[in-house]
């Protein structure tokens, strides 16, 4: 059985970077509040996202898009009481990031309030301006490229994006720009293997991966998921890592595990 290594240092974005360039995994998850923050951290995850999932996963909606900023501040300051070294980060939700100068009064609103240390925003070509924004002011973010829950319906559903020549180049270029722009992190959602597998490659920042394959730095699932609590279909890039486990913290355990020795994600839980 796989035993648990609490952190031993804060978790920084050079830290990512070391990792990175060693070729070793890190895992992420998502938290929404203190115990699990708690557990995650003892179970060695090393950066918790406060996603806006918690709108459907928590607080029931279809979609992402009715969670505003005072839900992610609420969960955001719960989870940051149970984290003492992991990298905590939060989403930027629907709505906050209508410009380079809202994103940076909500970022620091929030950042004010939680203490965390990167944001998150999805979007895409339209990210350039904030990123930049808020890297002028010291802000540290992850890009979200690939499937973005927020644009749901612009997308037409949930959907693998990256899929056609010309949208793979697209991608690509797009997440070069971000880099150049000042992004510390990237996180690429529901994008073929090989596909992420080249961003990450090109990229000297971290690569953070949800159904994108496991050629990827870092990768995240929703802690729901992982847990096997989802209501309704499961995602074909989650795994319920509490099957033949006999307890919560053996399964996140599990998954630090699988993670870090490359054994999860695997084909199944891939896209081509
Ligand atoms: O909101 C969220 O939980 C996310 C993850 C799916 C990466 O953005």
């Amino acid at each position: 059985m796989y035993i648990p290594k609490p952190l031993e240092d804060r978790i920084t974005i050079p830290h990512l970077k070391q990792l990175k360039q060693q070729a070793e995994k890190f895992a992420c998850l998502t938290a929404y509040d203190y115990s699990f923050a708690r557990l995650l951290e003892e179970c060695g995850v090393e950066v918790v996202l406060v996603g806006d999932s918690l709108g459907m996963v928590i607080q029931g909606h279809e979609t992402t898009i009715p969670v505003t900023l005072d839900d992610i501040k609420y969960h955001g300051r719960a989870v940051a009481a149970g984290l003492q070294n992991a990298m905590l980060m939060l989403d930027m939700p629907f709505g906050s990031l209508n410009s380079p100068q809202q994103a940076l009064d909500h970022a620091s609103e929030l950042i004010k309030q939680t203490e965390a240390q990167v944001v998150k925003l999805e979007g895409w070509e339209s990210q350039l301006p904030i990123v930049e924004n808020l890297a002028h002011f010291g802000i540290a973010t992850c890009a979200h490229l690939g499937l973005q829950p927020q644009m749901v319906h612009k997308m037409g559903g949930y959907r693998v994006q990256g899929k056609a020549e010309g949208a793979a180049a697209q991608m690509l270029a797009t997440a070069v720009d971000l880099e150049g722009a000042g992004a510390d992190i990237l996180l690429l959602e529901c994008v073929p293997a090989g596909l992420a597998a080249e961003i990450t490659a090109t990229l000297t920042i971290p690569v953070i991966g949800i159904g994108a394959g496991p050629h990827v730095d870092g990768q995240i699932l929703v802690l729901q998921d992982v847990l096997n609590v989802t209501a309704g279909k499961k995602p074909r890039f989650s795994k319920n890592f509490m099957q033949d486990q006999s307890s919560i913290q053996d399964a996140i355990a599990r998954y630090v595990s699988e993670v870090k020795s490359g054994k999860f994600p695997d084909e199944s839980h891939s896209f081509a």
